[in-house]
């Protein structure tokens, strides 16, 4: 399993965010990640990413502790949290190149060149970030994850704020890298996580309700008026 997430919890003063939440990813997997506002989503990718301690419970990269061996976890990982943060005043060769330095890589230039290309971002080259539109801004916080070439890809809300083109074109993206990878990326929308994923996990008030293959996803359609009703 490139993923194994065993029981954890997290609790925010006397509020419980996410609950002995458990689930798995093999590789070639790309799992949608599905709940309403404040279900607990954002909090349970930045435990699996280590961006926020565990309350309890476990989390494994390719059979790796993440608390145990943190460094070799994180290096198996590539992340693209909510905000997406970025350096603006950068461009974003200038950028990547600075990522990959993190990581320790070689042949940066080559890395970077290629990234940019998978990516679709070889027309920008010549912008700062902060001159970039959304939609491609979402694509340097993208080649950032998967510059490493990371074996888990975790990505928070990817295309929230996105047009329909540009989400369609992340999507695409989305599918090309998730042939040898696992994929996990949440959304609160039903109809984006539906065109691209192998599975859905269906997170409500910090518990997953609902572990769906794509063919049973008609099933999830009534489940998700019903809980986002509530
Ligand atoms: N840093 C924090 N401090 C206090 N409460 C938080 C914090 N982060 C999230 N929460 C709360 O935890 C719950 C789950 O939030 P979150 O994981 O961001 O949900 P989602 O990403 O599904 O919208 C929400 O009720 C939210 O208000
Ligand atoms: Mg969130």
């Amino acid at each position: 399993m490139i993923l194994e997430v065993q029981e954890i919890s997290k609790n925010y003063g006397s509020q419980q965010a996410v609950k002995n939440v458990s689930f798995a990813i093999a590789p070639g997997e790309i799992v949608g990640f599905l709940g309403p506002n404040g279900a607990g989503k954002s909090t349970t990718l930045k435990m699996i990413t280590g961006c926020v301690p565990l309350d309890k419970g476990a989390v494994k990269i390719n059979g790796i502790d993440l608390w145990e061996d943190a460094l070799k976890a994180k290096s198996l990982m590539g992340f693209l949290p909510e905000d997406n943060p970025l350096y603006g005043e950068m461009y974003i060769s200038e950028y990547l190149e600075y990522v990959a330095g993190l990581y320790a890589m070689d042949h940066i230039k080559e890395n970077v060149t290629e990234v940019i290309r998978q990516t679709g971002l070889q027309a920008e080259t010549a912008k700062k970030i902060e001159q970039l539109s959304k939609g491609y801004r979402q694509r340097v916080g993208l080649a950032q994850a998967i510059i490493h070439q990371p074996k888990l890809l975790v990505l928070d809300e990817p295309t929230a704020g996105l047009d329909p083109n540009q989400t369609t074109e992340i999507n695409a993206l989305l599918l090309s890298l998730g042939r040898n990878k696992g994929i996990l990326f949440s959304s609160h929308t039903l109809s984006e996580v539906a065109t691209i994923c192998t599975r859905i996990l269906f997170i409500h008030r910090g518990e997953i309700v609902a572990d769906l293959s794509r063919n049973e996803i008609g099933d999830l359609e009534s489940l998700f008026k019903e809980l986002t009703v509530n």
